[in-house]
């Protein structure tokens, strides 16, 4: 019995959708930990792409699906999507999709605030996706949320709604120029959601060890990447939640030794929606081509993705903070065609050689790439199904990467369809 742990080691958008989709095969549940529907996972299936923003991505192998205590939920999207698999002929009972019961309710004020925050800092914004995703867990901490058991059991919903709504909407008006809410609206569109979701609101933390207490596998789906981890990411430009495999933890509600793997998901270049600091970021022809070839534009916003060479400073980051146990290496087909292609191995940094990834941005914005340069391939790899099928400076690569970062590489990933997947070493085995 195994217990998997899925992150991203980037700047989020490394792939992690497809992967959970593939891994979820032979996984019991898959469990969301944290974020929420800033994450736009990509699955595609018999050439169809379902983009899920909220619902894990096992849901199509019609595994159990549970949204752990660490996230946070829009129940409008989450019922939106729930109706479109319901109506795709995918599973979306109670049965199938459940919600902790502690996981916190994003409220239409929240989302007001996001947007009018970023809108009021002009050109200092953080490009944030606007879902509300930071004023919810801002809450949260403040002690002031509402958790779906608040919504459920209503007895003093309204009341305490009122009163916040009081405060934010002098907030929203007075100090950010925007438009209040209306807190008789958002009670009733409230009531309703709650009505609808009841069903499926549980222990989800108890619910976890009861499977595994069965024999079941579980797969925790991390959202956005290592990168933009509340704490040891890029601060300010983050999000609000804590990515790190360690969080499977805390928002699952489980504990460290109910996990058996962590599976860093690696784009084979790199890749940031949104502001803040990118050492190997590509300003010339080949960030154009890796944008264009590997269609980089954000599943949640539409907007261009940042795309540069991978960067071996914030991978072994991502080795150490999350106990990487595996790597899945995806988007190496959209390599293919380049005459070399680089690595970035270290910084320089006033003169000094770094590895390490600095806290202040200003050192950080100071550093320059320290790069390795490999013989890039001209084969399409897009329809390669075995190791040994890779042309050799494939496998350089490859190598490299395991070299440079001392963890094993489980799986490699060609494509967006679950066949165009090499698995090394599955997981679940
Ligand atoms: P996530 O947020 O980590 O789940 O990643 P996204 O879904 O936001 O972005 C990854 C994009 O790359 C999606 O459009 C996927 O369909 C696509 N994708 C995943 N793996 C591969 C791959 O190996 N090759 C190519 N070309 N596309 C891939
Ligand atoms: P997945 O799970 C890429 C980025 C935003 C912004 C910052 C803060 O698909 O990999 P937020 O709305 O969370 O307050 O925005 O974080 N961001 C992501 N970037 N992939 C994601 O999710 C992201 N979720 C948030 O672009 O820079
Ligand atoms: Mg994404």
């Amino acid at each position: 019995m195994a217990n998997i742990v899925i992150i991203g080691t980037q700047w989020g958008d490394e792939g992690k959708g497809k992967i959970v989709d593939l891994l979820a095969e032979r996984a019991d549940l898959v469990v969301r930990f944290q974020g929420g529907n800033n994450a736009g996972h990509t699955m595609v299936v018999d050439g169809e792409q379902l983009i899920s923003h909220l619902v894990p991505s096992g849901i199509l192998q019609g595994k159990i699906c549970m949204i752990g205590n660490g996230v946070v939920v829009d129940p409008a999207v989450l019922i939106e999507e729930m109706d479109y698999l319901s109506g795709k002929g995918v599973p979306c009972g109670p049965q199938q999709l459940m919600v902790s019961e502690r996981a916190q309710v994003i409220m239409p004020y929240h989302q007001a605030i996001d947007l009018a925050r970023e809108v009021k800092k002009g050109k200092d914004k953080i490009g944030t996706t606007g879902r509300g995703i930071g004023p919810t867990y801002e809450d949260k901490a403040m002690r002031r949320g509402f958790r779906f058991v608040d919504l459920i059991n209503a007895v003093d919903f309204k009341t305490r709604l009122t009163g916040i709504v009081e405060e934010v909407n002098f907030y929203l008006e007075q100090f950010l120029g925007a438009e209040p809410v209306d807190a008789d609206a958002i009670a009733e569109a409230y009531m309703a959601y709650a009505q609808r979701l009841a069903p499926h609101v549980t222990d989800v933390s108890a619910a976890i060890h009861e499977a595994m207490r069965d024999g079941r596998q579980v797969l925790f789906e991390g959202a956005q990447g290592t990168h933009l981890d509340i704490d040891h990411g890029t601060y300010p430009f983050v999000t609000s939640s804590n990515t790190v495999s360690g969080n499977a933890c805390c928002g699952a509600g489980v504990g460290p030794k109910d996990i058996s793997g962590v599976i860093g998901i690696v784009k084979a270049y790199t890749t940031r929606v949104g502001a803040g600091p990118f050492p190997s970021e590509l300003f010339d022809g080949t960030g154009d081509y890796l944008q264009s070839k590997g269609d980089e534009f954000g599943a949640t916003t539409g907007r261009r993705r940042r795309c540069g060479w991978l960067d071996m400073v914030i991978l072994n980051n991502a080795v150490r903070l999350n106990s990487l146990t595996g790597l899945a290496i995806t988007k190496l087909d959209v390599l293919g065609g380049l005459d070399e292609i680089k690595i970035c191995t270290a910084y320089e940094l006033k003169g000094e050689t770094i590895q390490t990834f600095p806290a202040c941005l200003n050192r950080l914005g100071e550093c320059r790439p320290i790069y390795e340069t490999l013989p890039g391939w001209k084969e399409d790899i897009s329809s390669v199904r075995s190791y040994d099928q890779m042309p050799q400076n494939v496998k350089n690569y490859l190598k490299r990467i395991e070299i440079l970062t001392g963890v094993p590489i489980r799986i490699i990933s060609v494509g967006p369809q679950r066949d165009q997947t090499i698995v090394l070493e599955h997981p679940f085995e």
